[in-house]
């Protein structure tokens, strides 16, 4: 198979919000305690409580930003039962116990989290409760968070608590999926609340990041309706002239599964791929709903959860930890499509939060007590993390498209996915071959330089794209890294099947 890529690298779409590549990180199954949390008393390797080989390995892929405490669970948290001494914590109730009987020890709370935030070098973004505690709480667990020492009442507990430093938490979410699990609202209803409870904590602080609760996003129903009546209202309650008061909107959105984690044949594949490339409909929808409302584009979109979801139990624990899946090279595709895709509308989307980091939907991590294994979607974070605060230019890609059948439809997949990004003089080309069984020749075509030299290719791919990392085998999936030192206007690569790729150009 052949294709051309030109990267017209006049054609600028935006910078790369780093938070863009985004974690989330929830009080569910084996997420908190076990994935993250093991306590300082643990035999296995801690910071302060923390997995040290969590720390180690987050580290380095620059984890920019980290949501907490949920998802669903957030709806429930009352984050005054995670802070102070942790002996003396209550046990409560989780959000999911109706799912695996699992109560809160509350031994990870707001202090643990900024630990872990402070220790990987990542922003804190706390998703409130908006559905089952009043705004006032809202409002003092920020000033909790925020407050200098010796101001308030509340700071002064956190200092207590042991951290004189304020935490300085700029994005909150209010609610979470609040259409679904998060209270059931409508979108005027809840469009009600945001604005409530935004008045309420504005009047703490005017440079808060407020995010509110957007679609959830589907392939098979209108996911625009949310948005469009949530901002309709919005639009409707707003005085003329008053600035807008939040800094995004978060829409979720999950491809799926085809066949299962670990079983499924080259048609599977293919829908798969395609039920994660539709987030490109997705967003290009949402936005345009967006610029009806906020033609100045002042509101951000954020997807702060996205990811596969495949049916329980193929991950380490059995269904143990319940959503805890395995994650094949195809979850990686997933993963270098999506990222790609964000990239590509650089120019809106400001952050976006993969569900979840460890033991759970697309993570980049599993673990049980000592054993830790970076899974493929670890690597693609970390050959993208370049992208981060680059300069995104547009790129056009000429190649076949693949046929494969949903059903009894017949359905087109693009061959290639692509985004490119600038810094400096040095051009960051990440691509996917979605082809399961076929290379494909590819001729990069620099548009608007006269020559680009590559410094570094890195390729993630293996023979049978079933392939993942477990306990036993922990490095049958990693990425290999070469230099084939080629340097012209139109650069010619063989990228292998079913891979992930980045390539590095110094231009000239
Ligand atoms: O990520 C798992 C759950 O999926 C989250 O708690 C919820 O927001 C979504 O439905």
């Amino acid at each position: 198979m052949t294709g051309k890529v030109y990267v017209i690298l006049p054609e600028k779409i935006g910078i790369i919000n780093k938070n863009i590549y985004g974690h989330f990180i929830e009080h569910l199954g084996g997420v908190i305690y076990d994935g993250i949390w093991v306590g300082e008393n643990s035999k296995i390797p801690n910071i302060d409580g923390i997995r040290k080989e969590l720390i180690d390995t987050l580290r380095k892929i620059n984890p920019s930003v980290i949501r907490w405490p949920g998802g669903c669970f957030s709806e429930t948290y009352n984050w005054r039962d995670g802070i102070g001494p942790r002996e003396k914590r209550p046990t409560t109730v989780n959000w999911w116990y109706t799912h695996d009987g699992r109560l809160e020890s509350n031994q990870f709370g707001t202090h643990e989290f900024i630990k872990l935030c402070r220790l990987v070098n990542a922003e804190p973004y706390i998703a409130a409760n908006i559905a089952s505690i009043p705004p006032i709480e809202t409002r003092n667990w920020i000033e909790y968070c925020n407050f200098p020492m010796g101001s308030t009442y509340l700071a002064n507990l956190r200092v207590e608590n042991g951290d004189p430093e304020p935490f300085n938490v700029k994005y909150w979410g209010i609610g979470n999926e609040n259409w679904g699990g998060g209270g059931n609202f409508t979108p005027e209803d809840y469009c009600t609340e945001f604005r409530r409870v935004a008045t309420i904590v504005k009047s703490l602080d005017r440079e808060l990041k407020l995010i509110a609760c957007g679609a959830g996003c589907s392939i098979t129903r209108d996911d625009t309706e949310w948005t469009r009546r949530f901002f309709e209202k919005w639009v409707d309650t707003t005085p003329p002239g008053k600035p807008v008061q939040f800094y995004g909107y978060a829409i979720h959105y999950y491809c799926g599964t085809a066949g299962s984690a670990l079983e499924f044949d080259t048609n599977q594949w293919y829908e798969l791929l395609y039920k994660a490339s539709y987030i490109e409909d997705i967003i290009k929808r949402h936005r345009k709903v967006m610029d009806i409302y906020d033609p100045e584009r002042r509101i951000n979109l954020i997807v702060d959860e996205w990811g596969c979801w495949h049916p329980d139990g193929s991950g380490p624990s059995k269904g143990r930890n319940l959503f805890e899946q395995q994650s094949t090279m195809r979850d990686a595709l997933v993963a270098g499509i999506t990222l790609n895709i964000f990239n590509n509308h650089a120019d809106k989307v400001a952050m976006a939060n993969v569900a979840q980091m460890v033991n759970c939907l697309h993570s980049l991590f599993l673990a049980d007590e000592e054993k830790f294994i970076l899974t493929p979607n670890y690597f693609v974070f970390d050959m993208y993390k370049g992208h981060q605060n680059g300069l995104a230019v547009r790129n056009i890609v000429e190649a076949e498209d693949i046929l494969f059948s949903i059903g009894d439809r017949e359905v087109k997949l693009p061959l290639i996915n692509c985004s490119a990004s600038i810094k400096e003089d040095k051009l960051t080309i990440t691509i996917v071959n979605n082809h399961f069984d076929s290379p494909c020749e590819i001729r990069f075509i620099l548009v608007g330089a006269d020559r680009g030299e590559i410094i570094r290719r890195v390729c993630l791919s293996t023979e049978d794209p079933h392939m993942y990392n477990d306990f036993d085998q922990p490095d049958r999936v990693k990425p290999i890294e070469d230099c084939p030192k080629i340097s012209n206007k139109e650069i010619a690569l063989e990228i292998p099947k079913a891979s992930v790729n980045l390539i590095e150009v110094k231009l000239e």
